[in-house]
């Protein structure tokens, strides 16, 4: 390898270059990364598709408060080449079995200031990630201030992204010339004007602050971390520092992001050992929506909806619904500081919730319990109780939690800081060692570590179902972006499946509490009921809720398909789609096909090729459609459910979705 190496630097200074540099190939060859080393011995990449540049030569590298050099003076010691092709199997996921293939360049750089960096490269069909592993003499301690690693994208194009906002996820989408962006978050995804599809992310952020990226030419962005309140931006104790992957997804068409393996990829083997059956993806309903439409409370002082007669209820409904799980929010005493210092107790139900009995009749239907942990922010509180609280929930045979962080952490840490990275991390550690699965909102965004930690099931991290409850709500498009953007980094808890969309059934009862100014009491739900059930398909996470109050799904023919849904799926593709406009999915789970298709504002008619289904099997469809006079606007609630029999893989489905519309097909062999 290392002869390689000489020759390409030799071959570099008789072209009078001046800079050593070393080029790595995707498998296919179409994707050429190549690190160039200048005379001053900093660092840079640059990216080619199909011999044309894609990123043109971007910055590498760190500041470090001591002033220890970790972004020049290198020189290289070693390169090493590696290949890989190897399958690996998750025990849940959009695909039980990932291919990762992809080949590797590891540089060994030092300069005079004893740093020794590691940087390590890989490049799949699918896209590139490189990371940093620093090693630094002499100190005891490593603070990085900055950031320098640039993506400095070769043309104009067109992105979708949140703005960077080191608190909160929670935004709407914007759709932006590149040249017109002046920071996101990530994942970040475009268009270039040459038809190529990227998306920038990072993968494995298990102690480091979120990246964020910010303008820094033409169509140039510039990573951004979360700093500490001090305005350090990433501390370690020690002399060794590895930051996560960051990542560039490629694309020739909009569905290929979706269905790219590049960050599951780049994190490493799960970790948790031994019989790990209790980790598994579930249906559940939820004591929730009520709360969110402002008729119930979480607090027991008001309406208060989390009490044993309710939870009883939606367990009875649970197991009459072909349904897992049933999520209490609000049983737990705190609720009554919220707004305040927020102190909730995590192992304190409130005296109109006997946990006992509760866990006892769930116990007798075969249903589980998710608890839920809202924090309120205030982290330093929920870490004091949280080993004595996931074993108590353990002793009660309680696998599931969902947690909140809504509020600002004490003490002025960002919300997406290393501080709170590490605290997700110990809480997905401590369940995990009382064999629990997590649900996080106000999470940190997904970057993979589910491979890892399997019990990390699920997260909000993007403006979910709780918006259109007391804000003008998520717009028709949102829908058809999320899966381009967000759902690139994980499975989302977006919590789907609104049925009484205007809100009818409640909107006018006397108990009903305005929520804030936003709240014009006239929101509703932006789509037709077909939609919200291809939501159930196509905005993945293996906890799916069923969100809207159990009575409007009562004697409703639409829910049939939550009751058939199975959301433990082993294969999953996008088969159409751009983003913003449309998209259609399909999931694989046992001998059934569910298909997902969803549209913005504007009517299609798609034309679906059945060829993932089965060799030599014919299939029953259930199709839940768009009703001929559906319109997410005017007639939302109008839809068809027909049967279409003995489909084989040379059949092709022709899906009419109405304006805002989507379509949901379960797909059962005969
Ligand atoms: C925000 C979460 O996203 C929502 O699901 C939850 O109900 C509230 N916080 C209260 O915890
Ligand atoms: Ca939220």
């Amino acid at each position: 390898m290392k002869k390689y190496f000489l020759l390409v630097a030799l071959w570099c200074g008789l072209l009078g270059v001046g800079a050593q540099t070393y080029s790595l190939r995707s498998p296919d060859r179409t994707i050429v990364l190549t690190f160039s080393l200048d005379n001053k011995g900093a660092m840079s990449y640059e990216v080619q598709v199909d011999g044309l540049p894609f990123l043109r030569p971007s910055k590498m590298g760190y500041e470090e408060k001591s002033g220890r050099n970790l972004q020049n003076g290198f020189s290289l010691v070693d390169v090493q080449y590696h290949s890989q092709d190897s399958t690996w199997s998750q025990i849940w996921g959009e695909n039980k079995w990932v291919r990762d293939l992809h080949n590797e360049m590891v540089l060994q750089l030092q300069n005079a200031d004893a740093v020794q960096l590691t940087l390590r490269f890989k490049a799949f069909n699918d896209g590139i990630g490189f990371r940093y592993e620093y090693e630094v003499g002499g100190v005891d301690s490593i603070l990085l201030m900055d950031e320098l690693t640039s993506f400095d994208l070769a043309q104009e194009g067109i992105s979708w992204s949140i703005p960077a906002d080191f608190e909160s996820y929670e935004h709407l989408y914007r759709k932006l010339p590149l040249s017109e962006l002046y920071n996101a978050n990530t994942p970040m995804t475009f268009r270039l004007e040459n038809g190529l599809y990227g998306s920038l992310h990072e993968a494995a952020l298990t102690d480091f602050p979120e990246m964020v990226l910010y303008k820094d030419g033409e169509h140039a962005f510039k990573a951004t971390l979360a700093p500490w309140p001090d305005l350090v931006r990433a501390r370690f104790a020690g002399t060794h520092c590895t930051s996560p992957w960051r990542t560039l997804a490629l694309g020739r068409a909009a569905v290929d992001l979706i269905n790219s393996s590049l960050i599951l990829n780049l994190n490493e083997p799960c970790e948790l050992t031994g019989d790990l059956s209790w980790i598994k993806p579930m249906k559940y309903v939820g004591i929730w929506w009520g709360m969110h439409l402002g008729i119930e409370s979480w607090s027991i002082y008001d309406r208060h909806g989390a009490t044993t007669a309710n939870a009883k209820r939606y367990i009875d409904f649970a197991a009459k619904n072909h349904i897992d799980a049933v999520l209490y929010e609000g049983w737990n005493e705190g609720w009554e500081t919220w707004g305040g210092q927020q102190h909730f107790d995590f192992t304190k139900p409130y005296a109109d919730f006997d946990v006992e009995e509760v866990l006892q009749y769930a116990a007798q239907k075969g249903i589980a319990v998710i608890s839920h942990h809202e924090t309120g922010g205030n982290i330093p509180n929920y870490e004091r109780q949280l080993e004595h609280t996931y074993q108590w929930l353990d002793s009660l045979g309680v696998h599931c939690v969902k947690t909140g962080y809504a509020g600002g952490i004490p003490g002025g840490y960002s919300h997406h800081g290393q501080y709170n990275v590490r605290h997700y991390r110990k809480v997905v550690l401590t369940a995990a060692q009382h064999q629990c699965m997590l649900d996080v909102h106000e999470p940190i965004k997904p970057t993979g570590i589910r491979r890892t930690y399997p019990n990390m099931m699920t997260r909000e991290g993007a403006r979910g179902m709780e918006w259109n409850a007391w804000s003008a709500g998520n717009p028709p498009e949102h829908y058809e972006i999320l899966p381009f953007t967000r759902l690139l980094a994980g499975p989302m808890d977006y919590t789907p499946g609104t049925f009484d969309i205007l809100y009818k059934n409640t909107r006018n009862l006397p108990q009903r509490k305005k929520w804030n100014d936003q709240d014009q009491g006239n929101s509703r739900v932006n789509t037709t009921l077909a939609k919200q059930l291809a939501n159930w398909v196509i905005l993945y996470s293996p906890l799916q809720m069923a969100s809207d109050l159990i009575e409007n799904y009562e004697n409703h023919p639409a829910f049939q398909f939550f009751r058939d849904f199975n959301p433990d799926c082993d294969w999953s593709r996008a088969l159409q789609g751009e983003i913003g406009e449309y998209v259609v999915m399909v999931r694989k789970a046992g001998d059934t096909f569910f298909l997902g298709a969803t549209t913005n504002e504007k009517a299609r008619r798609l034309f679906v090729p059945l060829d993932f289904l089965e060799e030599n099997a014919y299939y029953t469809a259930t199709v839940y459609a768009d009703a001929l006079d559906a319109d997410w606007k005017y007639n939302p609630t109008a839809y068809e459910i027909y049967t279409l029999d003995n489909l084989t893989r040379d059949d092709a489905l022709e899906v009419v979705l109405n304006q805002g519309g989507g379509q949901a097909v379960v797909l059962k062999r005969k």
